[in-house]
């Protein structure tokens, strides 16, 4: 099997890692790739946003599989022309990827199928919507519709502070298109944890949990950032809750994109508040985590590429369900300094095999080749992974790779996996599927 990974970061980097390991591979190509990726398939000069080139590239090189990592493209329908020209793609079209696309969109399908989720209203004028407010308590949570790039979700504690969120997204400042259209959402109480399931649009496969670390520093304070580091699994979704995630969530999110004839192919990423009412949806995403994909693939002990054929062909219920190593994996994201604000690119980046020789695998995310040299070239660089017997076990093991790094340019929080520890310190029971 020929197969073609569209996407540049860690989630890619760990998707080509796990890809490069299945009997079935013949050529993995990836576009437009980074060094770590370049180390398990050959880099492609294509644009995911040309979807004719795309196609064309399909077309010469008889390629079986698009993998297609990022939502951007899903979003914008590359699958969609893909699939019309003949090739398997994992990854939803255009009209499913609005799950992740339209927050209202997702909104409105919770209400109309009685998915537990924040309470709500959509506006898409800046009256419409300081009217609106009035219906919900303090604090608020106010959302740009679209794609914001983990930058359209505003949590505001004074009457104010929600004022000024709805001036900036319907200001234009910095959100333009996204901003077009805002969620008001009653702010859930709980703990966050995010559930992965695999389906072709009919069979639906649980394919994890996962807990992120969104805030940029120690004791979750600061900024947000698209994840800082990340466990698996999350032990606080229990069996029981992740069957109520399954029957009350996810069957009926796939099953009403069936219904409307969109249905949903490849991964489906639920952001999960788990509230003493029980799991609630937060928002949902129509890719794999970045960095929640990196631990996933570390426990995955099936062939990705084997389940990712099997999504793309609607073949789910014939294939072997996904197996995952009862081991926990952890992941450390080092950033360039000044991240998540303006991050210094072009920082030497070295001491990677030195820290793997710790027995942890360093999943490349922002780096670049400068004549020979490996330099950061965004925000987050590197996902220092380690997998272990327990969540300690592996944080113990990803942060001795850490300190074998030579990135001076560079930051970590020295805190992933607090949650996880805490409640293992506490003699909590620590497994879950
Ligand atoms: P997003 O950028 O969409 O991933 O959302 C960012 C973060 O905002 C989420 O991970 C939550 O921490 C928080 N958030 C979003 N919606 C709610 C809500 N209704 N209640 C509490 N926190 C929320
Ligand atoms: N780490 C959060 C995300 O990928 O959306």
């Amino acid at each position: 099997m020929n197969v073609l990974l569209l996407g540049s970061g860690g989630r890619e980097h760990a998707l080509a890692w796990k890809l490069a390991q299945s009997p079935r591979l013949a050529r993995l190509f990836a576009a437009p790739g980074n060094p770590g990726i370049a180390e398990h398939a050959e880099i492609v000069p294509l644009d995911p946003a040309d979807h004719r080139a795309v196609v064309d590239f399909c077309r010469r090189h008889a390629v079986d599989l698009v993998v297609i990592g990022p939502e951007a493209p899903l979003v914008d329908g590359l699958a969609d022309n893909l699939r019309a020209t003949g090739f398997a793609v994992f990854g939803p079209g255009k009209a499913a990827a609005q799950l992740e696309g339209s927050k209202g969109y997702t909104k409105d399908l919770c209400a109309r199928y009685g998915i537990p989720t924040a309470r709500y209203c959509r506006a898409s004028d800046r009256l419409a919507a300081e009217a609106s407010l009035e219906d919900f308590a303090l604090p608020v949570v106010i959302k740009a519709d679209g794609l914001a790039a983990g930058k359209g979700v505003i949590v505001a504690t004074t009457a104010a502070e929600a004022e000024a969120a709805l001036g900036e997204m319907f200001g234009g400042g910095g959100f333009a298109g996204a901003g077009a259209a805002v969620v008001i959402e009653e702010f859930l109480e709980g703990e966050e944890a995010s559930f992965f399931a695999l389906t072709d649009g009919t069979t639906i496969l649980p394919f994890g949990t996962a807990q992120d670390h969104k805030r940029v520093g120690d004791g979750d304070t600061g900024p947000n950032t698209g994840g800082m580091g990340a466990y698996s699994p999350a032990s606080i979704v229990t069996p029981a809750i992740a069957e109520r995630v399954m029957r009350d969530i996810v069957e009926p999110t796939v099953r009403a994109q069936a219904e409307r004839g969109a249905p949903y192919a490849g991964i489906l990423y639920a952001g999960l508040m788990l509230t003493a009412q029980g799991p609630k949806l937060i928002e949902y995403n129509v890719r794999f985590g970045d960095p929640e994909c990196q631990v996933l693939m570390m426990r995955l002990e099936s062939d990705l590429l084997a389940l990712m054929l099997a999504t793309a062909a609607g073949r789910l219920a014939e294939a072997e369900p996904p197996r995952f190593s009862d081991a926990a994996a952890l992941t450390v994201v080092m950033a360039a300094n000044g991240y998540p604000g303006e991050a210094d690119k072009g920082g030497a980046v070295a001491g990677i095999a030195d820290a793997e020789a710790e027995g942890a695998k360093v999943f490349q995310a922002g780096t670049r080749d400068e004549g020979g040299r490996l330099v950061a070239s965004g925000g987050r660089v590197l996902n220092v992974t380690a997998r272990a017997a327990d969540v300690g076990e592996a944080r113990a093991r990803a942060y001795a790779a850490v300190d074998r790094l030579d990135f001076p340019g560079g930051f970590c929080r020295r805190d992933i996996g607090w949650r996880e520890i805490a409640r293992a310190d506490a003699g909590q029971n620590r497994f879950s599927p």
